[in-house]
Protein backbone atom coordinates (compact mmCIF):
# COMPACT_ATOMS: atom_id res chain seq x y z
CA UNK A 1 0.00 0.00 0.00
CA UNK A 2 1.60 3.56 -0.99
CA UNK A 3 -0.90 5.73 -0.38
CA UNK A 4 -3.41 6.36 2.78
CA UNK A 5 -6.72 8.77 2.61
CA UNK A 6 -8.10 9.34 6.01
CA UNK A 7 -10.83 11.45 6.57
CA UNK A 8 -11.65 12.97 10.01
CA UNK A 9 -15.41 13.77 10.79
CA UNK A 10 -16.51 17.38 10.08
CA UNK A 11 -17.65 18.64 13.35
CA UNK A 12 -20.96 20.86 13.69
CA UNK A 13 -19.94 24.50 13.56
CA UNK A 14 -22.97 25.73 15.95
CA UNK A 15 -21.35 25.50 19.28
CA UNK A 16 -17.72 24.69 20.45
CA UNK A 17 -15.85 21.11 20.35
CA UNK A 18 -16.02 19.55 23.51
CA UNK A 19 -13.56 16.48 24.46
CA UNK A 20 -16.05 13.79 22.76
CA UNK A 21 -15.53 15.48 19.54
CA UNK A 22 -11.58 15.67 20.16
CA UNK A 23 -11.52 11.88 21.44
CA UNK A 24 -13.12 11.10 18.26
CA UNK A 25 -11.27 12.80 15.87
CA UNK A 26 -7.35 12.97 17.15
CA UNK A 27 -7.14 9.02 15.97
CA UNK A 28 -6.67 10.55 12.49
CA UNK A 29 -4.13 12.91 13.62
CA UNK A 30 -1.86 9.96 15.01
CA UNK A 31 -2.93 7.85 12.01
CA UNK A 32 -1.95 10.60 9.60
CA UNK A 33 1.78 11.44 11.30
CA UNK A 34 2.33 7.54 11.44
CA UNK A 35 1.74 6.70 7.73
CA UNK A 36 3.81 10.02 6.71
CA UNK A 37 6.67 8.68 8.75
CA UNK A 38 6.15 5.60 7.22
CA UNK A 39 6.87 6.56 3.75
CA UNK A 40 3.04 6.89 2.64
CA UNK A 41 1.54 9.45 0.30
CA UNK A 42 -1.08 10.71 3.11
CA UNK A 43 -4.30 12.88 2.03
CA UNK A 44 -5.77 13.32 5.80
CA UNK A 45 -8.80 15.87 5.60
CA UNK A 46 -11.74 17.35 7.11
CA UNK A 47 -13.65 20.54 7.44
CA UNK A 48 -16.40 22.70 9.28
CA UNK A 49 -20.26 21.05 8.76
CA UNK A 50 -21.68 24.10 8.24
CA UNK A 51 -25.37 23.54 6.95
CA UNK A 52 -28.09 22.14 8.24
CA UNK A 53 -30.98 22.78 11.46
CA UNK A 54 -27.75 22.39 14.22
CA UNK A 55 -26.25 26.14 12.97
CA UNK A 56 -30.29 27.75 12.24
CA UNK A 57 -31.52 26.28 15.69
CA UNK A 58 -28.88 28.39 16.89
CA UNK A 59 -28.54 31.33 14.31
CA UNK A 60 -32.32 32.01 15.32
CA UNK A 61 -32.19 31.62 19.69
CA UNK A 62 -29.05 33.75 19.03
CA UNK A 63 -30.60 36.39 16.39
CA UNK A 64 -27.66 36.10 13.96
CA UNK A 65 -27.45 34.74 10.65
CA UNK A 66 -26.64 31.29 10.15
CA UNK A 67 -23.51 32.45 8.40
CA UNK A 68 -22.21 34.39 11.02
CA UNK A 69 -22.72 31.66 13.50
CA UNK A 70 -20.80 28.97 10.93
CA UNK A 71 -18.07 31.39 10.16
CA UNK A 72 -17.54 32.05 14.17
CA UNK A 73 -17.06 28.13 14.73
CA UNK A 74 -15.52 27.31 11.65
CA UNK A 75 -12.97 30.06 12.74
CA UNK A 76 -12.87 28.69 16.29
CA UNK A 77 -11.77 24.94 15.62
CA UNK A 78 -9.18 25.67 12.64
CA UNK A 79 -7.79 27.71 15.52
CA UNK A 80 -8.62 24.60 18.17
CA UNK A 81 -6.65 22.23 15.93
CA UNK A 82 -3.58 24.14 14.90
CA UNK A 83 -3.10 24.29 18.64
CA UNK A 84 -3.36 20.69 19.06
CA UNK A 85 -1.06 20.27 16.34
CA UNK A 86 -3.39 18.07 13.76
CA UNK A 87 -1.68 17.93 10.35
CA UNK A 88 -4.75 18.18 8.23
CA UNK A 89 -3.76 18.60 4.55
CA UNK A 90 -6.89 19.91 3.92
CA UNK A 91 -8.88 21.58 6.59
CA UNK A 92 -12.26 23.51 4.81
CA UNK A 93 -15.76 23.73 5.64
CA UNK A 94 -18.93 23.35 3.27
CA UNK A 95 -19.39 26.69 2.26
CA UNK A 96 -16.87 27.57 -0.16
CA UNK A 97 -18.20 27.73 -3.93
CA UNK A 98 -16.22 24.54 -4.71
CA UNK A 99 -18.02 22.16 -2.21
CA UNK A 100 -21.19 23.47 -3.57
CA UNK A 101 -20.40 23.54 -7.29
CA UNK A 102 -19.11 20.07 -6.56
CA UNK A 103 -21.91 18.70 -4.59
CA UNK A 104 -24.08 19.75 -7.27
CA UNK A 105 -22.31 18.41 -9.91
CA UNK A 106 -22.28 15.39 -8.15
CA UNK A 107 -26.22 15.16 -7.63
CA UNK A 108 -26.89 16.62 -11.53
CA UNK A 109 -24.42 13.35 -12.46
CA UNK A 110 -26.17 10.81 -9.77
CA UNK A 111 -29.87 12.08 -10.90
CA UNK A 112 -28.46 11.47 -14.54
CA UNK A 113 -28.20 7.59 -13.98
CA UNK A 114 -31.44 7.71 -12.48
CA UNK A 115 -30.47 7.08 -8.90
CA UNK A 116 -32.90 10.35 -7.46
CA UNK A 117 -36.76 10.60 -8.37
CA UNK A 118 -39.07 13.01 -6.61
CA UNK A 119 -42.06 12.23 -4.07
CA UNK A 120 -44.90 13.76 -3.00
CA UNK A 121 -46.01 13.08 0.54
CA UNK A 122 -47.71 14.25 3.61
CA UNK A 123 -44.95 16.08 6.28
CA UNK A 124 -44.60 17.87 9.46
CA UNK A 125 -45.18 21.57 9.16
CA UNK A 126 -45.73 23.75 12.13
CA UNK A 127 -48.55 25.98 11.48
CA UNK A 128 -47.18 28.41 13.50
CA UNK A 129 -44.07 29.05 12.48
CA UNK A 130 -45.97 28.67 8.69
CA UNK A 131 -42.85 25.91 7.62
CA UNK A 132 -42.38 22.64 7.32
CA UNK A 133 -40.38 21.41 10.46
CA UNK A 134 -37.32 18.81 9.19
CA UNK A 135 -34.93 16.71 10.94
CA UNK A 136 -34.00 18.73 14.55
CA UNK A 137 -36.36 20.97 14.32
CA UNK A 138 -38.85 18.35 14.87
CA UNK A 139 -38.84 16.42 18.50
CA UNK A 140 -40.89 13.32 19.39
CA UNK A 141 -40.83 10.26 21.17
CA UNK A 142 -38.18 8.00 19.90
CA UNK A 143 -40.44 4.09 19.30
CA UNK A 144 -37.05 2.17 19.78
CA UNK A 145 -36.29 3.65 23.22
CA UNK A 146 -39.21 5.88 24.37
CA UNK A 147 -36.72 8.72 25.06
CA UNK A 148 -37.00 12.07 23.10
CA UNK A 149 -35.81 12.24 19.79
CA UNK A 150 -35.00 14.19 17.29
CA UNK A 151 -36.18 14.11 13.70
CA UNK A 152 -33.64 12.42 12.60
CA UNK A 153 -31.89 10.12 14.96
CA UNK A 154 -32.41 9.17 18.40
CA UNK A 155 -28.95 10.45 20.28
CA UNK A 156 -30.14 8.06 23.24
CA UNK A 157 -30.16 4.59 21.45
CA UNK A 158 -28.77 6.07 18.17
CA UNK A 159 -31.86 4.90 16.09
CA UNK A 160 -31.58 6.72 12.55
CA UNK A 161 -34.99 8.06 12.53
CA UNK A 162 -37.36 9.60 10.13
CA UNK A 163 -40.22 11.97 11.41
CA UNK A 164 -42.88 9.34 10.71
CA UNK A 165 -41.63 7.05 13.11
CA UNK A 166 -41.73 9.60 15.72
CA UNK A 167 -44.71 10.11 18.48
CA UNK A 168 -46.05 13.33 19.51
CA UNK A 169 -44.44 15.28 17.67
CA UNK A 170 -43.41 19.23 18.39
CA UNK A 171 -42.15 21.86 16.90
CA UNK A 172 -38.46 22.47 18.38
CA UNK A 173 -38.70 26.00 17.78
CA UNK A 174 -42.11 27.03 19.05
CA UNK A 175 -43.24 23.60 20.79
CA UNK A 176 -45.91 23.99 18.79
CA UNK A 177 -47.97 20.54 17.98
CA UNK A 178 -47.11 20.18 13.68
CA UNK A 179 -49.47 18.58 11.45
CA UNK A 180 -49.30 17.35 7.99
CA UNK A 181 -49.22 19.27 4.88
CA UNK A 182 -48.30 17.98 1.27
CA UNK A 183 -44.79 19.13 0.00
CA UNK A 184 -42.54 17.76 -2.52
CA UNK A 185 -38.99 16.28 -2.32
CA UNK A 186 -35.95 14.69 -4.01
CA UNK A 187 -35.02 11.13 -3.17
CA UNK A 188 -31.78 8.93 -3.27
CA UNK A 189 -32.60 5.54 -4.20
CA UNK A 190 -30.59 4.14 -1.13
CA UNK A 191 -32.53 0.78 -1.67
CA UNK A 192 -30.60 0.14 -4.88
CA UNK A 193 -27.57 -0.73 -3.24
CA UNK A 194 -28.66 -2.65 -0.27
CA UNK A 195 -26.65 -5.81 -2.22
CA UNK A 196 -23.80 -3.85 -2.50
CA UNK A 197 -23.45 -2.13 0.83
CA UNK A 198 -23.70 -5.98 2.17
CA UNK A 199 -21.16 -7.10 0.05
CA UNK A 200 -18.81 -3.75 1.36
CA UNK A 201 -19.92 -4.54 4.93
CA UNK A 202 -18.59 -8.35 4.62
CA UNK A 203 -15.43 -7.71 2.82
CA UNK A 204 -14.21 -4.84 5.33
CA UNK A 205 -16.01 -5.50 8.75
CA UNK A 206 -13.27 -7.47 9.80
CA UNK A 207 -11.22 -4.57 11.23
CA UNK A 208 -14.07 -2.36 12.42
CA UNK A 209 -15.15 -2.15 15.88
CA UNK A 210 -18.07 -4.04 17.06
CA UNK A 211 -20.38 -1.19 17.33
CA UNK A 212 -19.47 0.29 13.55
CA UNK A 213 -20.66 -3.56 12.88
CA UNK A 214 -23.36 -3.69 15.00
CA UNK A 215 -25.00 -0.40 13.87
CA UNK A 216 -24.54 -1.19 10.04
CA UNK A 217 -26.02 -4.87 10.32
CA UNK A 218 -29.09 -2.86 12.22
CA UNK A 219 -29.78 -0.41 9.42
CA UNK A 220 -29.31 -3.45 6.93
CA UNK A 221 -31.35 -5.60 9.06
CA UNK A 222 -34.56 -3.17 8.56
CA UNK A 223 -34.01 -2.97 4.98
CA UNK A 224 -32.30 0.05 3.31
CA UNK A 225 -35.09 2.71 2.86
CA UNK A 226 -34.83 5.29 -0.14
CA UNK A 227 -33.92 8.99 1.74
CA UNK A 228 -34.86 12.03 0.91
CA UNK A 229 -31.81 14.77 -0.16
CA UNK A 230 -33.71 17.38 -0.06
CA UNK A 231 -35.26 20.36 2.97
CA UNK A 232 -37.31 22.75 3.45
CA UNK A 233 -34.88 25.26 4.61
CA UNK A 234 -33.58 28.28 3.05
CA UNK A 235 -29.71 27.48 5.03
CA UNK A 236 -27.72 25.10 2.91
CA UNK A 237 -26.54 23.81 -1.06
CA UNK A 238 -29.12 24.58 -3.76
CA UNK A 239 -30.53 22.00 -5.86
CA UNK A 240 -29.56 21.95 -9.41
CA UNK A 241 -32.72 21.43 -10.28
CA UNK A 242 -35.84 23.43 -11.05
CA UNK A 243 -38.42 23.24 -9.09
CA UNK A 244 -36.29 23.36 -5.50
CA UNK A 245 -36.09 26.74 -4.68
CA UNK A 246 -37.38 26.53 -1.26
CA UNK A 247 -35.65 23.89 -0.60
CA UNK A 248 -31.38 22.78 0.49
CA UNK A 249 -29.27 19.81 0.32
CA UNK A 250 -29.91 17.91 3.05
CA UNK A 251 -26.68 18.57 5.48
CA UNK A 252 -25.31 14.82 5.36
CA UNK A 253 -25.34 14.21 1.77
CA UNK A 254 -23.19 17.89 1.39
CA UNK A 255 -21.28 16.83 4.71
CA UNK A 256 -20.11 13.01 3.37
CA UNK A 257 -19.33 14.89 -0.13
CA UNK A 258 -16.87 17.19 1.48
CA UNK A 259 -14.90 13.97 1.60
CA UNK A 260 -14.43 14.14 -2.15
CA UNK A 261 -14.19 18.14 -2.67
CA UNK A 262 -11.42 18.18 0.06
CA UNK A 263 -9.42 14.82 -1.57
CA UNK A 264 -9.83 17.05 -4.54
CA UNK A 265 -8.07 20.26 -3.11
CA UNK A 266 -5.57 18.00 -1.41
CA UNK A 267 -4.30 16.23 -4.90
CA UNK A 268 -4.26 19.47 -6.40
CA UNK A 269 -2.16 20.82 -3.87
CA UNK A 270 0.07 17.66 -4.00
CA UNK A 271 0.25 17.34 -7.89
CA UNK A 272 -1.63 13.81 -7.13
CA UNK A 273 -4.14 12.46 -10.97
CA UNK A 274 -7.45 12.80 -8.40
CA UNK A 275 -10.31 10.23 -8.67
CA UNK A 276 -7.49 7.97 -9.57
CA UNK A 277 -6.13 8.55 -5.51
CA UNK A 278 -9.24 7.20 -4.70
CA UNK A 279 -10.06 4.15 -6.90
CA UNK A 280 -6.14 2.89 -6.57
CA UNK A 281 -5.86 -0.41 -5.53
CA UNK A 282 -2.89 1.33 -3.80
CA UNK A 283 -4.90 3.67 -1.73
CA UNK A 284 -6.42 2.50 1.85
CA UNK A 285 -8.78 5.10 3.55
CA UNK A 286 -9.38 5.38 6.92
CA UNK A 287 -12.53 7.10 8.36
CA UNK A 288 -12.66 8.58 11.96
CA UNK A 289 -15.29 9.73 13.49
CA UNK A 290 -17.80 9.16 17.35
CA UNK A 291 -20.62 6.25 17.05
CA UNK A 292 -23.36 8.61 16.02
CA UNK A 293 -21.86 9.19 12.91
CA UNK A 294 -21.41 5.64 11.69
CA UNK A 295 -23.99 4.64 9.27
CA UNK A 296 -23.38 7.63 7.45
CA UNK A 297 -19.87 6.66 6.45
CA UNK A 298 -20.87 3.06 6.32
CA UNK A 299 -24.04 3.11 4.58
CA UNK A 300 -24.40 6.60 3.05
CA UNK A 301 -21.43 7.22 2.08
CA UNK A 302 -20.28 4.52 0.17
CA UNK A 303 -23.96 3.96 -1.73
CA UNK A 304 -23.26 7.51 -2.76
CA UNK A 305 -19.60 6.94 -3.72
CA UNK A 306 -20.65 3.54 -5.85
CA UNK A 307 -23.54 6.13 -7.34
CA UNK A 308 -20.93 8.60 -8.69
CA UNK A 309 -18.43 5.72 -9.60
CA UNK A 310 -18.01 1.66 -8.90
CA UNK A 311 -14.91 1.84 -8.80
CA UNK A 312 -14.41 4.66 -5.69
CA UNK A 313 -13.02 3.39 -2.66
CA UNK A 314 -15.29 3.03 -0.12
CA UNK A 315 -14.45 3.21 3.66
CA UNK A 316 -12.21 0.52 4.38
CA UNK A 317 -11.43 1.44 7.99
CA UNK A 318 -13.95 2.61 9.79
CA UNK A 319 -12.14 4.36 13.51
CA UNK A 320 -15.41 4.92 15.18
CA UNK A 321 -15.29 5.53 19.55
CA UNK A 322 -18.14 6.04 21.85
CA UNK A 323 -18.65 8.81 24.11
CA UNK A 324 -17.15 10.49 26.59
CA UNK A 325 -18.51 10.77 29.82
CA UNK A 326 -17.26 13.36 32.44
CA UNK A 327 -16.68 12.10 35.93
CA UNK A 328 -19.07 9.38 35.20
CA UNK A 329 -22.07 11.04 34.20
CA UNK A 330 -23.26 12.10 30.29
CA UNK A 331 -22.00 15.36 29.32
CA UNK A 332 -24.79 17.96 28.27
CA UNK A 333 -25.00 21.69 27.49
CA UNK A 334 -27.53 22.22 29.32
CA UNK A 335 -26.59 20.36 32.48
CA UNK A 336 -23.80 22.73 32.42
CA UNK A 337 -21.36 19.41 32.67
CA UNK A 338 -19.29 19.56 29.12
CA UNK A 339 -15.69 20.46 28.69
CA UNK A 340 -14.84 22.49 25.91
CA UNK A 341 -11.38 21.73 23.97
CA UNK A 342 -11.02 25.77 24.52
CA UNK A 343 -11.01 25.10 28.65
CA UNK A 344 -8.31 22.04 27.97
CA UNK A 345 -5.58 24.44 26.20
CA UNK A 346 -6.06 27.12 28.06
CA UNK A 347 -5.08 24.97 31.02
CA UNK A 348 -2.73 22.07 29.83
CA UNK A 349 0.12 21.33 27.03
CA UNK A 350 -1.39 19.70 23.61
CA UNK A 351 1.04 16.91 24.07
CA UNK A 352 -0.91 15.50 27.06
CA UNK A 353 -4.66 16.15 25.88
CA UNK A 354 -3.16 14.47 22.83
CA UNK A 355 -1.43 11.46 25.46
CA UNK A 356 -4.58 11.37 27.65
CA UNK A 357 -7.08 10.74 24.86
CA UNK A 358 -5.73 8.37 23.17
CA UNK A 359 -4.38 6.75 25.91
CA UNK A 360 -8.07 6.43 27.32
CA UNK A 361 -9.70 6.81 24.14
CA UNK A 362 -13.09 5.27 24.06
CA UNK A 363 -12.69 3.13 21.59
CA UNK A 364 -14.98 0.07 22.35
CA UNK A 365 -16.57 1.65 25.14
CA UNK A 366 -17.58 5.12 27.06
CA UNK A 367 -15.28 6.63 28.86
CA UNK A 368 -15.27 8.87 31.60
CA UNK A 369 -12.55 12.26 32.04
CA UNK A 370 -11.93 13.43 35.52
CA UNK A 371 -9.44 16.15 36.25
CA UNK A 372 -7.74 13.86 39.17
CA UNK A 373 -7.06 11.25 36.37
CA UNK A 374 -6.11 13.47 33.99
CA UNK A 375 -3.22 15.17 36.52
CA UNK A 376 -2.67 11.49 37.34
CA UNK A 377 -1.55 10.60 34.05
CA UNK A 378 0.04 13.36 32.72
CA UNK A 379 2.19 13.19 36.57
CA UNK A 380 2.88 9.43 35.59
CA UNK A 381 3.43 8.81 32.01
CA UNK A 382 4.67 12.09 30.80
CA UNK A 383 6.58 13.76 33.48
CA UNK A 384 7.52 10.25 35.59
CA UNK A 385 8.03 8.32 32.43
CA UNK A 386 9.08 10.47 29.11
CA UNK A 387 10.47 13.64 30.67
CA UNK A 388 12.24 11.96 33.68
CA UNK A 389 14.05 9.45 31.25
CA UNK A 390 15.33 12.34 28.96
CA UNK A 391 16.22 14.39 31.95
CA UNK A 392 17.59 12.20 34.29
CA UNK A 393 20.41 11.17 31.32
CA UNK A 394 20.49 14.79 29.62
CA UNK A 395 20.88 16.64 33.10
CA UNK A 396 23.76 14.29 34.30
CA UNK A 397 25.36 14.64 31.38
CA UNK A 398 25.89 18.35 31.28
CA UNK A 399 26.28 18.62 34.94
CA UNK A 400 29.31 15.67 34.42
CA UNK A 401 30.82 16.07 31.00
CA UNK A 402 30.04 19.23 30.06
CA UNK A 403 27.39 18.07 27.69
CA UNK A 404 29.41 15.84 25.45
CA UNK A 405 27.58 12.78 24.19
CA UNK A 406 29.57 9.13 24.36
CA UNK A 407 30.45 7.48 20.86
CA UNK A 408 27.85 5.56 19.39
CA UNK A 409 28.17 2.00 21.81
CA UNK A 410 24.58 -0.24 21.37
CA UNK A 411 23.99 -3.69 22.54
CA UNK A 412 22.78 -5.93 20.32
CA UNK A 413 19.39 -6.35 22.38
CA UNK A 414 18.45 -3.22 22.50
CA UNK A 415 18.91 -2.47 19.11
CA UNK A 416 16.89 -5.49 18.41
CA UNK A 417 14.12 -4.42 21.50
CA UNK A 418 14.10 -1.16 19.67
CA UNK A 419 13.56 -2.17 15.95
CA UNK A 420 10.87 -4.64 17.00
CA UNK A 421 9.02 -2.11 19.22
CA UNK A 422 8.35 -0.13 15.44
CA UNK A 423 7.02 -3.27 14.00
CA UNK A 424 5.09 -3.93 16.73
CA UNK A 425 3.60 -0.25 17.35
CA UNK A 426 3.23 -0.27 13.27
CA UNK A 427 1.18 -2.82 13.29
CA UNK A 428 -1.03 -1.84 16.37
CA UNK A 429 -1.76 1.85 14.61
CA UNK A 430 -2.15 0.42 11.27
CA UNK A 431 -5.23 -1.59 12.82
CA UNK A 432 -6.49 1.00 14.82
CA UNK A 433 -5.25 0.40 18.19
CA UNK A 434 -3.81 3.37 19.10
CA UNK A 435 -5.03 2.73 22.94
CA UNK A 436 -2.86 -0.31 22.78
CA UNK A 437 -0.28 1.13 21.15
CA UNK A 438 -0.46 3.86 23.51
CA UNK A 439 0.21 1.19 26.64
CA UNK A 440 3.45 -0.71 24.45
CA UNK A 441 4.79 2.57 24.07
CA UNK A 442 4.57 3.35 28.13
CA UNK A 443 6.53 -0.35 28.47
CA UNK A 444 8.55 0.79 25.87
CA UNK A 445 9.21 3.94 28.72
CA UNK A 446 9.13 1.70 31.78
CA UNK A 447 11.65 -0.75 29.64
CA UNK A 448 14.12 2.48 29.45
CA UNK A 449 13.96 3.60 33.04
CA UNK A 450 14.51 0.39 33.96
CA UNK A 451 17.39 -0.36 31.69
CA UNK A 452 19.07 2.79 33.50
CA UNK A 453 17.86 2.16 37.09
CA UNK A 454 19.59 -1.60 36.85
CA UNK A 455 22.51 -0.52 34.90
CA UNK A 456 23.43 2.70 37.23
CA UNK A 457 25.23 4.47 34.85
CA UNK A 458 25.95 7.05 37.45
CA UNK A 459 27.40 4.83 39.69
CA UNK A 460 30.12 4.78 37.11
CA UNK A 461 31.30 8.29 36.04
CA UNK A 462 34.19 8.39 37.58
CA UNK A 463 35.13 4.89 38.39
CA UNK A 464 35.10 2.82 35.01
CA UNK A 465 33.87 5.69 31.71
CA UNK A 466 33.75 3.43 29.20
CA UNK A 467 31.17 1.36 31.09
CA UNK A 468 29.40 4.48 31.83
CA UNK A 469 29.64 5.89 28.17
CA UNK A 470 28.47 2.32 27.02
CA UNK A 471 25.24 2.27 29.01
CA UNK A 472 24.55 6.15 28.34
CA UNK A 473 24.88 5.71 24.72
CA UNK A 474 22.40 2.94 24.76
CA UNK A 475 19.88 5.15 27.22
CA UNK A 476 20.74 7.94 24.29
CA UNK A 477 19.74 5.19 21.78
CA UNK A 478 16.51 4.23 23.76
CA UNK A 479 15.67 8.26 24.34
CA UNK A 480 16.27 9.04 20.40
CA UNK A 481 13.74 6.24 19.58
CA UNK A 482 11.50 7.28 22.51
CA UNK A 483 10.61 10.84 20.89
CA UNK A 484 10.90 8.82 17.68
CA UNK A 485 7.76 6.37 17.75
CA UNK A 486 5.74 8.64 20.64
CA UNK A 487 5.84 11.57 17.75
CA UNK A 488 2.51 10.83 16.35
CA UNK A 489 0.97 11.16 20.09
CA UNK A 490 3.10 13.73 21.34
CA UNK A 491 4.19 15.80 18.61
CA UNK A 492 5.39 18.80 20.43
CA UNK A 493 8.09 17.27 23.21
CA UNK A 494 8.98 14.93 20.60
CA UNK A 495 10.82 17.57 18.15
CA UNK A 496 12.11 19.33 20.98
CA UNK A 497 13.81 16.26 22.49
CA UNK A 498 15.05 14.79 18.81
CA UNK A 499 16.20 18.90 18.05
CA UNK A 500 18.14 18.05 21.58
CA UNK A 501 19.67 14.95 20.08
CA UNK A 502 20.57 16.24 16.85
CA UNK A 503 18.32 13.96 15.39
CA UNK A 504 17.23 14.42 11.90
CA UNK A 505 15.11 12.03 10.68
CA UNK A 506 11.32 11.31 10.61
CA UNK A 507 11.33 7.71 9.56
CA UNK A 508 9.03 5.12 11.26
CA UNK A 509 12.62 3.43 11.92
CA UNK A 510 15.15 3.07 14.42
CA UNK A 511 17.28 6.29 14.37
CA UNK A 512 20.39 7.30 16.45
CA UNK A 513 21.61 10.30 18.65
CA UNK A 514 24.42 12.15 17.02
CA UNK A 515 27.55 12.07 19.12
CA UNK A 516 28.62 15.79 17.98
CA UNK A 517 26.00 17.19 19.50
CA UNK A 518 26.57 19.19 23.02
CA UNK A 519 23.69 19.13 25.69
CA UNK A 520 23.26 22.05 27.22
CA UNK A 521 20.28 24.20 28.93
CA UNK A 522 19.03 21.25 29.69
CA UNK A 523 15.12 21.84 31.18
CA UNK A 524 12.56 19.46 31.86
CA UNK A 525 10.30 18.92 28.48
CA UNK A 526 6.82 19.13 30.78
CA UNK A 527 5.91 20.51 33.92
CA UNK A 528 4.37 18.69 36.79
CA UNK A 529 0.67 19.44 37.36
CA UNK A 530 -1.12 20.51 40.43
CA UNK A 531 -4.91 19.94 40.60
CA UNK A 532 -5.49 23.46 42.79
CA UNK A 533 -3.55 25.22 39.77
CA UNK A 534 -6.28 24.04 37.44
CA UNK A 535 -8.69 26.52 36.51
CA UNK A 536 -12.07 24.89 34.81
CA UNK A 537 -13.70 28.08 33.95
CA UNK A 538 -11.13 29.17 31.58
CA UNK A 539 -12.11 28.77 28.12
CA UNK A 540 -14.99 27.83 29.11
CA UNK A 541 -17.32 30.43 28.52
CA UNK A 542 -19.34 30.30 25.30
CA UNK A 543 -17.52 32.32 23.12
CA UNK A 544 -20.23 33.96 21.25
CA UNK A 545 -21.31 36.56 23.36
CA UNK A 546 -23.84 38.00 21.27
N1 LIG B 1 -21.29 17.23 11.56
C1 LIG B 1 -21.43 15.88 11.98
C2 LIG B 1 -21.38 15.82 13.49
O1 LIG B 1 -20.82 16.71 14.10
C3 LIG B 1 -20.35 15.00 11.42
C4 LIG B 1 -20.27 15.01 9.93
S1 LIG B 1 -19.09 13.92 9.41
C5 LIG B 1 -19.10 14.05 7.75
O2 LIG B 1 -21.89 14.87 14.05
F1 LIG B 1 -18.12 13.58 7.31
F2 LIG B 1 -20.09 13.50 7.28
F3 LIG B 1 -19.06 15.28 7.47
ZN1 LIG C 1 -43.05 26.05 15.37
Amino acid sequence: MKNVFIGGAWPYANNSMHIGHLAALLPGDVLARYFRMDGKNVIYVSGSDCHGTPITQRAQSLGVSPEYIAKHYHEEFSKNFNDLFFTYDIYSNTMTLKHKTNVQNILKEINEKGFLFEKTELNDYCPKCQKFVVDREIKGICPVCGSEANGDQCDKCLTSLTPEMLKDKTCKICGTKTILKEDTNLYFKLSAFEDIIKTYLDKNKQSWRPTAINETQKYLNQGLVDRAITRALDWGIELPFDGYKDKRVYVWIDAVLGYLTTCEMACEEKGIEFPEFLKSNDTISYYVHGKDNIVFHTIILPALLDAIDENLNKPQKIVSCEYVNLNNDKMSKSKGNLITVNTLLSNFDPDSIRYFFIFNNPERKDCSFSLEDFVLIHNKHIVGGFGNFANRNLAFLEKKFEGKLPKVNLDESIVKYVTNTYTEIGKLFEAGELKTACTKLYDYIQFANKYYDTNTPWTFAKTDKDKFDEITSNCLYLMANMSNLYSPIMPKGCQKLKDILGVKENDWKPVCYDESVTIENVQVLYQRLKLEDIDMSKGAKDTLNI
